[in-house]
């Protein structure tokens, strides 16, 4: 290898393949002629080692556990901004000037409405399915009403289709919640800023005043910017890998909300508060199941541990856990599953099993603690993280267009028959 080339020798024949330049952290080796040169593909399961666009979105450094917006410190972002520029941050790639935010803000609320047979789709689900099957199959559905296809070349239709996205699934995410309780449907109060408007037509009671809990307010605006970007991760991955198909945005926002919804990704919010309440049931022998986790014959892990870039800790987690301390702290509530996870954090922090494999609490392991002192139920946690995580999808949606990427199709190591006669049935 020299400074900005990789030497490959393979077959008595030397091949170079230039390396990426990034303003921070890792280069990239650029093969994409290693095929058409060597007829080798690169096998990497996971996508562990594998670079798929050159992004300006977010950084974040797993060894160091920072996180970065747009070159924004997570830290300074969460204490000083709100939800709404973190939006306009994320798409635009700078912080909003006054006339731009309140541009941005109202670009917003021009959307904020839902056509009234939305509600017939939402009305045949049953009471029980789960929040983010009705999210998914709700964010397809918009397509249906909205068809115009974003032009990616006019500026003002990315802004509108964007704008339209985020002030439609605000309703979507209260819909699914007020159909598990068989509330009445809202729609959008244009007097209230975003965080406040969802919070309005999530929580909305129909026989009595709303009121305006400012500290639930700030909790959900931290926790929305938290879940803002988090660069190619496996949904964010997904929204780009169906956008390069140039397919509509509405559709792979959908496929974006499928992926997340997966325990290992988005759904281990979930599955955190599930597992703290069957530690709870089960007697609090928190080594009992630290011990499950690290038995190769148990199946069990420990959710909201251990995370693909984060090898350090998750300066998100740092984050929510003091907010959870404050929340708790704010509302009142002292909570036994806030109790067993600090038992649970202790232990595994001191195991090797943990330390070794640099396994440390992620985003999910406290976000469940401040959902549910809110008053949100547990399925519903990771319909709150699509909707903190929606800007990051369409600003990754709306670069890979700009960009031009490619339509994304990867190659495969073939271990399978080679080729055989078809042999008719009564010969099997
Ligand atoms: N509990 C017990 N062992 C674990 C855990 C865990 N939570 N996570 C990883 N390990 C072990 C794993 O068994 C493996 O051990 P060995 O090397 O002996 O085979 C080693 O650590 C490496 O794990 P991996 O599965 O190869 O790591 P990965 O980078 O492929 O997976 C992960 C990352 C987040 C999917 C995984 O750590 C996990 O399943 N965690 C629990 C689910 C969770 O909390 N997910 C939320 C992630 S953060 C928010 C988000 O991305 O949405």
């Amino acid at each position: 290898m020299s400074d900005n080339k990789v030497i490959l020798n393979y077959d008595g024949k030397a091949f170079e393949y230039p390396i990426i330049d990034s303003t921070l952290g890792e280069k990239g080796i650029d093969i994409s002629k290693l095929r058409d040169q060597t007829g080798l593909i690169t096998l990497d399961r996971g996508f562990k080692n594998t670079g798929s666009t050159i992004s300006t979105i977010t950084y974040l450094d797993g060894d160091k556990g920072e996180l970065f917006y747009r070159g924004y410190p997570i830290e300074q972002i969460a204490e000083k901004s709100n939800f709404t520029e973190v939006m306009y941050l994320l798409l635009n790639g700078n912080l909003p000037t006054q006339a731009e935010y309140t541009n941005f803000e109202n670009g917003i609320k021009k959307y904020n409405y839902i056509a009234e047979e939305m509600k017939k789709i939402i009305d045949v689900f049953p009471r029980s399915a789960h929040p983010m099957g009705v999210l998914s199959s709700l964010t397809s559905a918009l397509t249906a009403f909205n068809p115009k296809a974003v032009n990616v070349a006019v500026k003002e239709d990315l802004d509108h289709a964007a704008e339209m996205m985020i002030a439609k699934f605000a309703h979507l995410c209260a819909w699914t919640y007020r159909k598990t309780q068989g509330l009445p449907l809202n729609h959008g109060d244009n007097s209230l800023n975003y965080v406040e408007n969802f919070y309005r037509m999530a929580f909305r009671k129909p026989n009595e005043d709303f009121v305006m809990d400012k500290v639930v307010v700030d909790a959900l605006d931290k926790l929305l910017i938290l879940h803002a970007d988090h660069e190619q991760n496996c949904s964010t991955s997904t929204v780009r890998m169906v956008g390069s198909a140039h397919t509509g945005l509405f559709a792979s926002i959908s496929a974006g909300v499928s992926a997340l919804w997966g325990p290992l990704h988005g759904g281990a919010n979930q599955a955190v508060i599930e597992m703290l309440e069957m530690i709870e049931k089960d007697g609090g022998d928190v080594a009992k199941y630290v011990a499950k986790a690290k038995d190769k014959n148990d199946s069990f892990r420990l959710m909201g541990f251990g995370h693909r870039v984060y090898k350090n800790f998750d300066p998100r987690a740092r984050i929510i856990k003091k907010a959870a301390d404050d929340i708790l702290n704010a509302l009142g509530i002292h909570d036994k599953a806030l109790d067993i996870a600090m038992q649970l954090e202790k232990v595994a922090l001191e195991d090797d099993y943990f330390v070794e494999r640099k396994l440390y609490p992620n985003v999910d392991f406290y976000s469940g603690i401040i959902y549910r002192a809110l008053g949100i139920p547990t399925e519903m946690f990771t319909v709150m993280f699509a909707l903190g995580r929606l800007p990051g999808w369409i600003s990754q949606w709306k670069e890979m267009r700009l960009l031009g990427d490619p339509i994304g199709r990867p190659r495969q190591v073939y271990q399978g028959y080679t080729p055989r006669d078809y042999v008719s049935i009564e010969n099997r």
